[in-house]
């Protein structure tokens, strides 16, 4: 009977055998790279039509934002699907669409906190925008969520890097506080944003942390199938 080699799927650098292996997954991965540009490319077009420069900032801000949640959502409800064993075969193309998604959150988030800084009516200081509580000139909470919220990002989207040496338990456990991360950037983000004041953003909300709520409820009623395991 033929024998497949198994697929490394954690490493230091990001899966060698994986890109070798599945061609396919760079047009699926480049045409998700296409589709955030052209979600800031338009989110840019229509926000800077007819607006004052000095608002280009806080259209951007929010923009980065808005992409950074949804694709931290996409990252989410993958990794819930991966770890549960639901997926049919091909995990490895998932597991890399999952870390990308998060790469990707990352740096939106980065563009949306960097941006912040030119913000005309807010004027943070780095100390604002980088200490939790800090920004006491604006819903100081709902921003510390979103502050704590980036720095358990950071950690989480470091430890798919690191896992050969944390070893697979530390890895889990760190991956754990992806609920938590979750939950707060919701919250900041419903708290914090103006979007959230809008019918299409308050169902977008509702239905992304509701599919996250009853996965994870599955995840842990159902527990684990046996399929499609990569760890
Ligand atoms: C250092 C960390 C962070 C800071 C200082 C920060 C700051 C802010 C501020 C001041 C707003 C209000 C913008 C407005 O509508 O006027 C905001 C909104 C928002 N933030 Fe953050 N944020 C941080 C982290 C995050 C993270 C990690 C995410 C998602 C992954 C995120 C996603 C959002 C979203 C979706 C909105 C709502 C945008 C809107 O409704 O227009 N933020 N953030």
């Amino acid at each position: 009977m033929r024998r497949h080699r198994p697929v490394t799927v954690f490493s230091a650098t990001p899966h060698p055998d994986v890109w070798a292996r599945y061609p396919g997954r760079v047009i699926g991965l480049g045409g998700m790279g296409l589709l955030v540009s052209a979600a800031m490319w338009l989110a840019l077009t229509w926000a800077t039509a007819g607006i004052s420069p000095d608002m280009v900032p806080w259209y951007v801000v929010r923009a980065a934002g808005l992409v950074a949640y949804v694709l931290l959502w996409i990252s989410v409800t993958l990794g819930l699907w991966i770890s549960g064993g639901w997926t049919p075969r091909a995990n490895a193309q998932l597991v890399a669409l999952h870390e990308f998604a998060s790469l990707v959150a990352l740096s939106m988030t980065f563009l949306h906190v960097i941006t912040l800084r030119a913000d005309a009516y807010l004027q943070p200081s780095w100390i604002q925008i980088w200490v939790p509580l800090a920004m006491t000139t604006y819903r100081p909470l709902a921003v510390a969520a979103g502050q704590i919220g980036f720095y358990l990002m950071v950690a989480v989207v470091l430890s798919f890097y690191v896992r050969r040496w944390i070893g697979a338990r530390v890895w889990r456990g760190l991956h754990a506080i992806t609920f938590l991360l979750y939950g707060l950037v919701l919250v900041h983000a419903v708290a914090a944003g103006t979007e959230s004041a809008t019918p299409v953003w308050q169902g977008i909300y509702l239905v992304t942390g509701g599919s996250v709520l009853v996965l994870t409820y599955l995840r842990l009623a159902i527990g684990r199938s046996g399929r499609g395991r990569t760890r």
